[in-house]
């Protein structure tokens, strides 16, 4: 079938299986091969993009359902010379090592941090009406879909609370 996506403000034509995923026609068709494949079978978060601002498992998105959203993929959020805030105190705080789950995690800590912002609680949250503090609790449950197999996770919640604006989330973290 034909299809239009919509990737990082780029408009592609592709004429692909239905059956393909997001995350294939990503890699294989339009060689965005920043998002990663681990499981393909949403249990790690490596293949995460962001569909309208909203984070997905683009393992588990056929491309064809993703014809009429704003796709951003890792290479949308920031370049070399133009990192956004998280892919610099990525790189700042040692947030991996291997780097295969990186760009799945920077995506989701991206809309992860809009979530907080918007108010949604988590699991952990205190309660459901106030605004949920970024807390390591609250960091590690919100990214608790995106698995780490070099286990750069404190790296990774430190990276978060610094591009979130917390500069020692030791200090307020519970
Ligand atoms: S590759 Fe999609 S969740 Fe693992
Ligand atoms: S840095 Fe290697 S899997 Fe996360």
């Amino acid at each position: 079938m034909q299809i239009t996506l919509t990737i990082n403000d780029v408009s592609h034509d592709l004429d692909i299986d239905p059956r393909t995923s997001l995350l294939d026609a990503l890699r294989h068709h339009l060689g965005l091969t920043g998002t990663k494949k681990g499981c393909d079978h949403g249990q790690c978060g490596a293949c995460t993009v962001l569909a309208d601002g909203r984070r997905v498992n683009s393992c588990l998105t056929l491309a064809c359902m993703a014809e009429r959203a704003q796709i951003t993929t890792i290479e949308g959020l920031g370049m070399p010379g133009q990192l956004s805030a998280l892919q610099q105190s990525f790189l700042d705080h040692d947030g991996y090592q291997c780097g295969y789950c990186t760009p799945g995690q920077i995506c989701s800590a991206t809309a992860m941090l809009d979530e907080i912002a918007a108010g949604w609680p988590s699991h952990v949250s205190e309660d459901l009406e106030s605004q949920p503090r970024l807390t390591h609790e609250e960091i590690a449950e919100r990214m608790s879909g995106n698995l780490c197999r070099c286990a750069a996770y404190s790296n990774i919640i430190d990276a978060i609370a610094e591009a979130a604006g917390r500069r020692d989330r030791r200090e307020d973290a519970v």
